[in-house]
């Protein structure tokens, strides 16, 4: 049996690698699980918890001699070294930073996997761990600003008097800025939020923000579900921006980044003088040189004219037990990938993409970097927008066979129409127009619904499905057995429409209710 051992991790780190959830079910794959001695410890995991689920502790040489190690943060050479010869490291790596560490491990003939460059596409997102790590960093970023803030976040009327709500500014709405904005807001303060990707606007507003749009004539579109540098008119208009905002807001949350570059500067050191004595700004890309001007990684900062500004790099480290917890399920994520068979065999298929993105070395071979992996995560729009721009000719002529096309099926089908109603005796020609234009009707109507408003239009569906039944039940009665025939299979589909229409509705409102219940 494939024996995986949860090692412990070096320095400041409060997290691991498995909790003891996570080593059950990696058993359930076919695992022997074995821990290092207090690697649990920090994030209040003891030895007892992980042998009371049938894990056996040991020492840190017999934890590294495991067939498949995991972790959280890249090994020390001396741990290089301690790893058995074809046995498999999972980590986060960051080889796009660190070549020589990719160096290191390529000369050891072991495979290593980076948990922290999985692909941003959809079937890989329970093994992201930069986004998991991230939305905790993101929500945690708004407790140390609370902690720091001495005022309510949220606006109160009290026989002392009449508080406003706070105002919380985040720029930068991906991962850790969406998890701000939904922190921010659930404890009662005005968010209002920046990013260069117009698509992040409806989810801004989902939770609780306002979307503060930059307008130039520019559309940000990614391949790889990442941002790119913005052009020059942005930072100028987004500048003006963060200038009104800094004077009027009580807390700024920074967390922009376009990876493989220092973070852009964001918030001038004008910006800061402007705030108000006692404002927080956490400046969350401070480990990548920062968004903000006079910030520090790792520290805590406050400026001359009162200001906290908040450093942090270890914001999900803040979070040991949550944070071991995502980061431990996406690692068991990529375990069911990679045992497809749950027989405690670690297999490596380099035809998925996402295995192979994540082999930085394979047997002892350098597999960095994968081929590039293409994610659309452009506004559908915005690219409609850019064809028609940019490749005239072709997307009209495109539209003109399509429009051409369409008006020949409509005056053939109103010909047929007007030829079925000239022979079909009454009341059938009235009856048929009728279905027609319900058909017809009903297909632009629905076909243009919002998928935000499927809900809804189920309920009206349903309506709809209660009126068939009752008709169906008046015919069901009939002496002719086609008609009987005909109304219970109107009933039978109707009913599973109105009772599928129910049971879908309830599912959904029971996902929006499960926070109310988590507090009741
Ligand atoms: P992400 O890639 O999901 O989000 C970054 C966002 O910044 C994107 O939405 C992008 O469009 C936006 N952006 C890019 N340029 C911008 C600009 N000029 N103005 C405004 N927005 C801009 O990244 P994620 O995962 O949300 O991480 C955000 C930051 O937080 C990163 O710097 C990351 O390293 C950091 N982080 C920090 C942690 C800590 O402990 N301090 C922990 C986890 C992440």
């Amino acid at each position: 049996m494939t024996r995986i051992g949860i090692v412990a991790e070096l320095g400041h780190e409060t997290r691991v690698a498995a909790t003891p959830v996570t080593v059950r079910q990696l058993q359930d794959l076919g695992y022997d699980v074995v821990v290092e001695k207090g690697a649990g410890a920090r994030s209040t995991f003891t030895d007892e918890a992980y042998v009371a689920v049938g894990a056996k502790i040991v020492g840190a040489d017999e934890a590294w001699g495991s067939e498949v190690v995991l972790r959280i943060n890249p090994p020390s050479e001396d741990e290089i070294d301690r790893l058995a010869e074809g046995s498999t490291l999972i980590g986060m790596l960051a080889p796009a930073l660190r070549p020589e560490l990719v160096e290191a491990l390529a000369a050891r003939p072991i495979t290593a996997l980076a948990l922290d460059v999985v692909p941003r596409i959809s079937r890989a997102q329970s093994m992201d761990v930069l986004s998991s790590m991230a939305n905790i960093a993101g929500y945690r970023a708004i407790i140390e600003a609370a902690h720091e803030f001495g005022r309510f976040f949220t606006g109160q009327v009290t026989a002392a008097g009449k508080v406003p709500p706070a105002k919380v500014l985040v720029a930068g709405a991906g991962v850790a800025g969406l998890a701000a904005i939904g922190a921010a807001s659930s404890l009662g303060a005005i968010v209002r939020a920046t990013d260069p990707r117009p698509e992040v606007a409806d989810q801004v507003k989902s939770i609780g923000g306002e979307y503060l749009k930059v307008e130039v004539d520019e559309v940000m579109k990614s391949s790889d579900g990442y941002a790119k540098a913005t052009s020059e008119a942005y930072n100028q208009r987004a500048a003006e921006i963060y200038s009104e905002q800094a004077r009027d807001v009580d807390i700024i949350i920074t967390t922009a980044l376009i990876p493989g570059r220092p973070a852009p500067k964001l918030i001038t050191a004008e910006d800061v003088e402007s705030m108000k004595p006692g404002s927080v700004i956490i400046d969350m890309a401070a480990g990548q040189g920062g968004n903000v001007e006079g910030s520090a990684a790792g520290e805590r900062v406050v400026t001359d004219n009162g200001v906290v500004i908040l450093g942090y790099t270890d914001l999900p480290g803040r979070l040991p037990a949550q944070a071991s917890q995502l980061y431990g399920t996406n690692l068991l994520n990529l375990l069911k990938l990679l045992t497809p068979e749950k027989n405690g065999q670690l297999t490596i298929d380099f035809d998925d993409v996402v295995q192979r993105s994540v082999t930085v070395v394979r047997e002892g071979a350098k597999t960095w970097p994968p081929p590039p992996v293409q994610v659309s995560a452009a506004p559908i729009k915005a690219e409609t927008t850019h064809t028609a721009d940019t490749s005239n000719g072709k997307a009209g002529s495109k539209k003109a066979i399509s429009r051409a096309a369409k008006a020949g099926l409509i005056t053939a089908g109103i010909a047929a129409l007007f030829g079925l109603s000239a022979i079909a005796p009454a009341p059938l020609p009235q009856h048929f127009t009728v279905l027609v234009l319900a058909v017809v009707v009903g297909f632009y109507v629905i076909g243009k619904v919002h998928h935000a408003l499927h809900t809804p239009l189920m309920s009206v569906t349903n309506a709809i499905s209660g009126i068939i039944v009752v008709g169906a039940l008046l015919q069901v009665t009939s002496d002719n057995i086609i008609m009987q025939i005909g109304a219970a299979v109107a009933i039978l589909l109707a009913s599973i429409n109105i009772f599928g229409g129910f049971a879908v509705t309830r599912r959904m409102l029971a996902m929006f209710s499960r926070g109310d219940k988590a507090r009741a």
